[in-house]
C-alpha cells in the first residue's frame, strides 16, 4: 500500500530531499491557519523600520567613517563621507527592491529564511536562517553591549560612576586591568568576576516588551524613533551655524579608497530595515504597506544620515588627525567643542533612545525567523505556542532573550560587529539570487510589487553586496576567520540534527497516511 504515497524520506535521494523547495501557497496556508496576530500598518512599518536602522552606526561608526581609525586600520572618507553614504544606500536600495517583492508574494515570517525555502531548497534555507542568526541574534548581542558602554558614559556625565567588573565583558575587563593594574575586580579562586549588568538588564526588558505585543513594541520603538529623530535634527540645526566651508576641503583626503572605505564601515548603519520583511505576516496590507515601508525607511535614513554627514565634517576637520572622543561618539564632541554642552547630554540621551529600538527591532526579526525555522519542524514545535493573552511566541523570546545574556557573558564585541555585517551581506545576496530564481521557475505568481529592471537591479544587489564582502575578507581579521567556521558548524547542526527531524516528521506523516488509508481500506 505504502507504494501509493510518497516513500519514506529517509530512503529518498539525499540531495533531492535537501534541495527540496516549500511551496510558496503552502506557506501561505500555513501562515493563515494560527499564524501571529495582524497588527501593524504603514506608519507601525516606517517606525520599526527607522527604529532598526538609526543606531550605534550614526552615533559612533560615523567617526571612524570620517576621519578614519585611530591605529590606522582604516582610512577615513573625509567630508566625501556624503558620498560613502549614498553608496552603501545605494547597495542597500537594491536588495531592498527584491525584499519588497518578495515580502509582498509571500507575506509570512522568515524574511529571507523562508524566500530561500521557496526558491533553493531545504538545506540552503536552514543556512540562511543560520547566517541571518549573526545578523539579528548576534547583532542584538553587540548592540546590547554598545548600549551598556553609551549608558555608562552618559551616566558618568552626572558623576554616577560603575566598578569597572559590574558594567564590562571578560574581554574587556582583561584589557582594563593590563592598562590599569590597581583596578578593584572580585576574585573566584584564580576567576576574575565581571558582569555587563546594563546589557543584561535591557535585553531582559526588550525581552519583555516584545512578548507583551508586536503593536506594544512598535508603539514604544515609536516613541524612541521621535526621541532620536529629534536629537539628530537638534544637532543638523545647531551644528549648522558653526560650519567652516573651508573643513570641506580636501573633499576625499584618502580618495576613492578612503571613500568606499567609508562606505564599508557605514554599511553597518543601514542594516535593519530588512528586519521589516520578517514581520510580513503581522502586517495588516503587507502588499501595499510593506514596500512603502521598507523604501521608505531607507529614504528617511539616508537624508538624516546624509545631513549629519555634511555637518559633522562641516564642524571638524576629518583629513587631520582627529581626538579619540570624536571617534567614540563624534556628535556629543562636535557640540562640546561648540560649547552646546546640555545638547551634548541631549544627543548622549538620542543615542541609548536609538539603540534600544534597533536592539527591539533585532530580537524580533530573530524570534520571527526561529519561529519559521519552527514551523518547519527544523527546531522544537514547541516554540510555535503563542502566549495564551498576548498572542506573541513568549516561550521563542524568551529562549532568544536568555541565550543572548549567555552571548553577552561570552562575546567578543568587535568580531560580533564584523560577523553582523557578514551575515547581512550574505543574506541580501541570496536574496537578490532567490528575486532571479523566482522569476524563472514562478512567473506567473502574483508579485502585487515587482522588482523594476529585474534582472539588472538584482544583479547589482549581488554585486555591491559581494563586492564589500570580498573587499573586507582580503583584510585580514578574526571575523573572515570565524564566518566560513560559523558556515561549517551550521551545516554540521543540520545534518545532525535538522535533517533527521525534518525526515522523521516527514516519515510521521508518512505513515499516518498508510494507516489512515488501510483502515479506509477495511471498512
Ligand atoms: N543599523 C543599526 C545601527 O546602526 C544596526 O545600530
Amino acid at each position: 500500500m505504502a507504494e501509493k504515497f510518497h516513500r519514506a524520506t529517509f530512503t529518498r535521494n539525499f540531495l533531492k530531499t535537501i534541495t527540496r523547495i516549500k511551496n510558496p501557497d503552502e506557506m501561505l496556508a500555513e501562515a493563515k491557519s494560527g499564524g501571529l496576530e495582524k497588527t501593524l500598518g504603514v506608519w507601525d512599518l516606517i517606525i520599526l523600520g527607522v527604529g532598526a536602522i538609526i543606531g550605534s552606526g550614526i552615533f559612533a561608526v560615523v567617526g571612524i567613517a570620517a576621519a578614519g581609525n585611530a591605529d590606522g586600520s582604516s582610512l577615513g572618507a573625509g567630508p566625501g563621507l556624503v558620498i560613502s553614504m549614498i553608496v552603501a544606500a545605494i547597495a542597500c536600495v537594491f536588495s531592498a527592491l527584491c525584499y519588497s517583492e518578495f515580502a509582498t508574494m509571500i507575506p509570512v515570517a522568515g524574511g529571507a529564511y523562508t524566500y530561500t525555502f521557496a526558491t533553493l531548497g531545504e538545506f540552503a534555507a536552514w543556512m540562511v536562517g543560520w547566517v541571518l542568526m549573526l545578523e539579528y541574534a548576534i547583532g542584538f548581542i553587540a548592540v546590547a553591549c554598545a548600549w551598556s558602554n553609551h549608558f555608562v558614559q552618559f551616566m558618568s556625565g552626572f558623576g554616577v560612576n560603575f566598578p569597572a567588573w559590574l558594567v564590562n565583558d571578560p574581554f574587556s575587563i582583561t584589557k582594563i586591568v593590563s592598562e590599569n593594574p590597581d583596578t578593584y575586580i572580585p576574585m573566584l579562586g584564580n576567576m576574575p568576576i565581571c558582569v555587563n549588568l546594563p546589557a543584561i538588564i535591557i535585553v531582559l526588558l526588550m525581552t519583555a516588551i516584545l512578548v507583551k505585543g508586536t503593536k506594544d513594541s512598535a508603539k514604544m520603538a515609536g516613541i524612541m524613533v521621535f526621541v532620536k529623530l529629534a536629537v539628530i535634527a537638534l544637532f543638523v540645526i545647531t551644528g549648522a551655524f558653526y560650519i567652516t566651508p573651508d573643513n570641506w576641503t580636501p573633499f576625499a583626503p584618502n580618495g576613492v579608497e578612503g571613500i568606499f572605505a567609508g562606505a564599508f564601515l557605514i554599511f553597518f548603519a543601514y542594516i535593519g530595515f530588512d528586519a521589516l520583511a520578517t514581520a510580513a505576516e503581522e502586517c495588516k496590507n503587507p502588499q501595499k504597506d510593506l514596500p512603502v515601508g521598507i523604501i521608505g525607511s531607507l529614504i528617511v535614513t539616508t537624508i538624516v544620515y546624509v545631513a549629519v554627514a555634511l555637518v559633522l565634517t562641516g564642524m571638524i576637520d576629518t583629513s587631520a588627525t582627529v581626538p579619540l572622543d570624536f571617534l567614540k561618539a563624534p556628535m556629543a564632541y562636535c557640540m562640546n567643542i561648540a560649547n552646546h554642552r546640555i545638547l551634548a547630554g541631549w544627543i548622549s540621551l538620542g543615542s541609548l533612545a536609538g539603540l534600544t529600538s534597533v536592539l527591539l527591532v533585532l530580537e524580533m526579526a530573530a524570534t520571527r525567523i526561529l519561529y519559521a525555522m519552527s514551523r518547519d519542524h527544523f527546531i522544537s514545535q514547541r516554540f510555535l505556542k503563542l502566549h495564551p493573552k498576548f498572542k506573541t511566541p513568549a516561550k521563542l523570546t524568551w529562549t532568544v532573550g536568555l541565550l543572548a545574556v549567555v552571548g553577552i557573558f561570552t562575546l567578543n564585541l568587535d568580531v560580533a560587529a564584523e560577523l553582523c555585517n557578514y551575515g547581512t551581506f550574505t543574506s541580501f545576496i541570496i536574496v537578490c539570487v532567490a528575486i532571479l530564481i523566482l522569476r524563472k521557475t514562478d512567473p506567473e505568481r502574483p508579485r502585487p510589487f515587482k522588482v523594476p529592471f529585474s534582472p539588472f537591479t538584482p544583479i547589482m544587489g549581488i554585486l555591491c553586496c559581494g563586492g564589500l564582502m570580498i573587499y573586507k575578507s582580503m583584510q585580514q581579521s578574526s571575523s573572515a576567520l570565524l564566518f566560513p567556521v560559523w558556515l561549517g558548524v551550521g551545516a554540521i547542526i543540520y545534518l545532525l540534527y535538522g535533517f533527521v527531524k525534518n525526515r522523521l516528521n516527514e516519515n510521521k506523516i508518512h505513515n499516518e497516511k498508510v494507516e489512515q488509508k488501510k483502515l479506509e481500506l477495511n471498512k
